[in-house]
């Protein structure tokens, strides 16, 4: 089973890559493979809206994104963490996740899901409900934790000192791996729900 884990975060040893380490500690030891995929200084741009990828099945901008589809297309699970800007998400990662859940038509359904937000002190509730939506309309269940999963700390490293957080990502990361085995367990024993034909709702047409 593999994890691909999205990290938004600029700073190479920040606080939201000490939350991963935390994790990847987990998913290791459970076996699970890790595709650990950082941000850092790269520029993404966003949807352009082109449509481009109706037809190509991958994003016009030939950048990760494309990559990175392939990758999260063959994983069980997606974490998403970021740094809090301004009360959201930071403008990279939303760019690169726009771009990831609009260009990709595979099925996500049944890929387990987990977002944290990472901050000094305030906008992570805000952020968190912000990446699950990523999840949420795509039929992708939910590993949760203990709180609405954060994690605290200003200069890199801080977030150490946050034992709340850190516990949180274990917690998450350990109910994670168990989801996406039950998961695994219950295609193979019932199959996935049956699927429907997109409908529409009446005033787009
Ligand atoms: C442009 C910018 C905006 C920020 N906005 C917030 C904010 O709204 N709330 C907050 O608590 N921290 C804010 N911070 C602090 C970061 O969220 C915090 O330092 C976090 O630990 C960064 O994670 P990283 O070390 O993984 O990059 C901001 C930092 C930057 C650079």
């Amino acid at each position: 089973m593999k994890v691909l884990i999205i990290n938004g975060s600029p700073r190479l040893k920040g606080n939201c890559s000490k939350l991963i380490d935390e994790m990847v500690n987990i998913f290791e030891q459970e076996g699970i493979e890790v595709e650990n995929y950082q941000i850092g200084a790269k520029a993404f741009r966003g949807c352009m809206a082109c449509n481009y990828c109706y037809e190509a099945h991958e994003c016009v901008f030939k950048d990760d994104v494309n990559q990175l589809a392939r990758i999260f297309n063959d994983s069980d699970g997606l974490v998403v963490v970021s740094p809090v800007y301004y009360g959201s998400a930071n403008g990279s990662l939303i760019s690169l996740l726009d771009r990831l859940f609009y260009s990709t038509h595979f099925d996500k359904r049944f890929k387990v899901g987990a977002a944290f937000a990472v901050a000094r002190r305030a906008g992570t509730t805000a952020t968190f409900d912000e990446l699950n939506k990523y999840f949420t309309i795509n039929q992708m269940p939910i590993a949760s934790g203990r709180y609405w999963n954060n994690g605290f700390g200003r200069e890199q490293g801080q977030i150490e000192k946050d034992e709340e957080g850190m516990q949180n990502a274990r917690i998450v990361a350990r109910n994670m791996v168990f989801l996406m085995k039950a998961i695994r367990d219950a295609r193979l024993k019932y199959g996935y729900p049956e699927k429907e034909e997109t409908k529409y709702t009446h005033f787009i047409k």
